[in-house]
């Protein structure tokens, strides 16, 4: 990605945060706090330990580690100010939330005994730079604990309405900044292990975290898919009242052309939990 267009979808991608930040706790029935909990189980912080949490969003994996080291101590950096304003609302004595990017981490090399990213890689500008600066930070057998979405899980009914958005936009007159489709496979057990390799990392663990539902109706549908990331939630948001119905009526038919109903409106939502070792 060219330096502009890369600015640009960081934009848009901080945008979409500040906007779903009030909702995110709650999105899907909690969702993100269920993979948060698994990823600092897996994690296992130690009392005493001091942590790094990149792409903080809400805190929810930096309280929950914050509560497992104490009186050692976190910090959780993001680039939402809405999401980090959330996450220092939920009092712990022992964090710190700072506004800072993942790729550029003004900490001293050897810092943390433990990195987490909950749901963050797939949305950095550049994954491979802040697994740079995450392995840079990290005391050599540190470990960094990565949760990632595992997006070829997802369902027959997710797969045809993410493939009915490009269309959907451009229809819409809409131009969005979007990642390669490369993005998608980084959640993917042959892709994460892989890339932490690279970056100078040893797995010691490698889980997978799947859940599911089905939603009642095309709106719930809707509401629910416009939380899953800056595309849907940009495209749904900005339709009006009129294209809103149309959509929803698409999306009836799409279910209905799935052939069996008991596909209709089901989800997945996958992920991919890696914990590693700092060589
Ligand atoms: C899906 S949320 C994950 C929040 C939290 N870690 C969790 O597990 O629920 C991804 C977060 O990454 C942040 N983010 C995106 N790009 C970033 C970057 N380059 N540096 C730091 N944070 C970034 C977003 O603002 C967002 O809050």
């Amino acid at each position: 990605m060219d330096p502009d267009a890369s600015d640009e979808m960081t934009d848009h991608l901080v945008d979409f945060f500040d906007q779903i930040a009030s909702a995110y706790d709650d999105w899907a029935g909690g969702q993100h706090g269920r993979v948060a909990a698994r990823l600092v189980e897996l994690a296992a912080p130690k009392r005493g330990e001091h942590a790094l949490d990149v792409g903080t969003g809400t805190g929810l994996v930096a309280h929950l580690v914050a509560t497992k080291v104490m009186p050692g101590t976190v910090i959780g950096i993001d680039l939402s100010d809405r999401m980090l304003s959330i996450a220092r609302e939920k009092k712990s004595k022992n964090i710190q939330f700072v506004g800072m990017a993942a790729e550029r981490l003004v900490f001293r090399p050897e810092t943390f005994d433990l990195v987490t990213m909950g749901e963050a890689l797939a949305y950095l500008s550049d994954p491979t730079d802040a697994l740079a600066e995450a392995h840079r930070v990290l005391r050599p057998g540190g470990r960094l604990a990565v949760s990632c979405q595992r997006r070829s899980l997802s369902t027959r009914a997710q797969d045809l309405f993410f493939q009915g958005l490009a269309p959907l936009a451009r229809r819409h007159y809409l131009s969005l900044p979007r990642y390669s489709s490369e993005r998608a496979r980084l959640g993917e057990p042959d892709v994460l292990p892989q890339l932490l390799g690279a970056a100078g990392f040893d797995v010691t663990r490698l889980t997978e975290m799947v859940t599911g539902g089905r939603t009642q109706n095309a709106r719930e549908w809707t509401d629910l898919m416009a939380g899953a990331g800056p595309l849907p939630y940009t495209l749904i948001r900005s339709l009006g009242p009129r294209y809103r119905t149309e959509l929803e009526a698409e999306v009836e038919s799409a279910m209905a052309s799935l052939g069996d109903p008991d596909d209709a409106f089901r989800y997945h939502h996958s992920y991919v939990i890696a914990v590693a070792r700092r060589r």
